[in-house]
This record gives C-alpha cells, sequence and structure tokens, in this order.
C-alpha cells in the first residue's frame, strides 16, 4: 500500500454550540491519523478567509471534505465566501490551475429532511444528489473527483445516543476506508451515498436508516 490518503475536513456550523449531529459526527473523527480538521467558523469569525493560507492547506492533502449542514439546500455562508476567495482562477482552474488536480472530494452533510422527502413525489422534488449539483461541478472544474455523499438525514428524528453513534462510526469508518483506500471505488459510485455503500461492505454497521440502495444508472 502506498501512503494514506491525508484527508482535509473544512468543516462550517455557524452555532457549533446548538448542534447535535454534527458535533457527534466531528467528535467521532477527531484525533484521526492522517485526518485534519478544520473549523471555518473558528478559524474566521468575522469572515476574513486567509486564502493563502487555505491553498497550502488544500495542497498538503489529497481528500477534501465539506462538512456541514444542509442550509437552503446548501452550505452555510461561510464555506460560500471560502470558494469565492481559495478557489482562484490559477490555483484551482484555469491556466496552471492545477493545484487540486485528481484529488477526491467527498461532501458530509446532515439534513433536517427525510430521505423520501428528497425525491420529485417529496417535499423538496430534488433528490440530494441533485441539489448537490453546485459543489459536484465545482470539484468537477477543479479536476476533482467527486465522491457519492456522506450524508445523515433526518436529524430531527434522531434523538437516541445510539442513533447519533450509529452516525459518528460510520463517518469515522468511511474516512478511515477512505484513508486508506480499502474501497471498491466502482462499487462506490454505484450507491446513492458513502453511507449506503459502508453498509454494503461492513453489514455490521447497517440499520433500518441505512439501508443499502443501488442509484439508477446515470445518477
Ligand atoms: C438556516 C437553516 C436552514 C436549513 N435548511 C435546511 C434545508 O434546506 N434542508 C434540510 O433538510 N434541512 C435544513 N435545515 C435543518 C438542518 O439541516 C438541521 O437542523 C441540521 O442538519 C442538524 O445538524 P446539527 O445538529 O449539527 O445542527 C436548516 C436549518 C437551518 C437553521
Amino acid at each position: 500500500m502506498g501512503h494514506p490518503n491525508r484527508i482535509l475536513i473544512l468543516f462550517a456550523h455557524p452555532a457549533l454550540e446548538k448542534s447535535r449531529v454534527n458535533r457527534h459526527l466531528i467528535r467521532a473523527v477527531q484525533g484521526l491519523d492522517s485526518v485534519t480538521l478544520h473549523d471555518l467558523y473558528e478559524q474566521y469569525p468575522n469572515f476574513h478567509i486567509n486564502a493563502k493560507a487555505e491553498q497550502d492547506l488544500l495542497r498538503a492533502h489529497d481528500l477534501i471534505v465539506f462538512q456541514h449542514p444542509f442550509y437552503w439546500y446548501s452550505s452555510p455562508a461561510i464555506l460560500k465566501e471560502w470558494q469565492d476567495l481559495v478557489l482562484e482562477y490559477g490555483f484551482a482552474y484555469g491556466q496552471g490551475g492545477t493545484a487540486l488536480r485528481g484529488k477526491k472530494f467527498l461532501s458530509a452533510i446532515t439534513t433536517g429532511g427525510s430521505e423520501k422527502a428528497y425525491c420529485r413525489q417529496g417535499h423538496n422534488y430534488f433528490t440530494i444528489r441533485e441539489l448537490l449539483a453546485p459543489f459536484e461541478q465545482t470539484a468537477r472544474l477543479c479536476g476533482m473527483d467527486y465522491l457519492p455523499p456522506f450524508v445523515v438525514p433526518s436529524t430531527h428524528q434522531i434523538t437516541q445516543p445510539e442513533q447519533i453513534a450509529h452516525y459518528g462510526d460510520a463517518y469515522r469508518m468511511s474516512l478511515v476506508a477512505l484513508r486508506d483506500g480499502t474501497v471498491d471505488w466502482p462499487t462506490l459510485r454505484q450507491h446513492k451515498t458513502l453511507n449506503a455503500y459502508l453498509a454494503q461492505i461492513l453489514p455490521q454497521v447497517s440499520s433500518p436508516v441505512m439501508q443499502p440502495e443501488i442509484a439508477p444508472h446515470g445518477q
């Protein structure tokens, strides 16, 4: 095996003290070897993002994770500001803009809405994967390899500590597998979510809310 994939988690939650789910997910992956946790609201409470420092961080990692609650079908505001300032022409795209080429990209999100609400018949009409299109296409434009997202749905229904712990375990195991490269990439790509893939390869992390689902062709 080659060197482990170095993982950078760009974490965005504007009110971590009120978070139940993201706070736990963060705790579950804190201290993992080769995983750098970068809390954007903590680092930049006034949104004065240091683009150069962020670009250096990106260069030093192989897998970039955007972890955040889903807010208005997107991310909390600081992550948009981060994209606007850090993904510069000549760094991330355009002439000479090859710094991110070949890296992998993962969205790790928590949603108030249930999985069922995210479909044509549901409240949210669009699927989560469709709504993540700006992130996916941004990653593509930068030459990155976009992975199926890690999704914790129905956060308001997650009330038991075991349920939260379950997602924390799934998140940690997902990052460990991605870090160590013990992932069957073509099979992963057939799944709607990283957690669904994980539930298939590690049945012990399966649960009623995490049944494996094979995405229809082309998704
Ligand atoms: C400003 C705001 C916007 C939100 N928008 C959405 C949304 O578009 N879709 C959704 O499913 N949940 C939405 N939610 C619910 C959050 O995603 C949910 O509370 C969060 O994922 C829970 O994670 P936490 O415990 O770490 O805060 C929104 C919540 C807030 C405060």
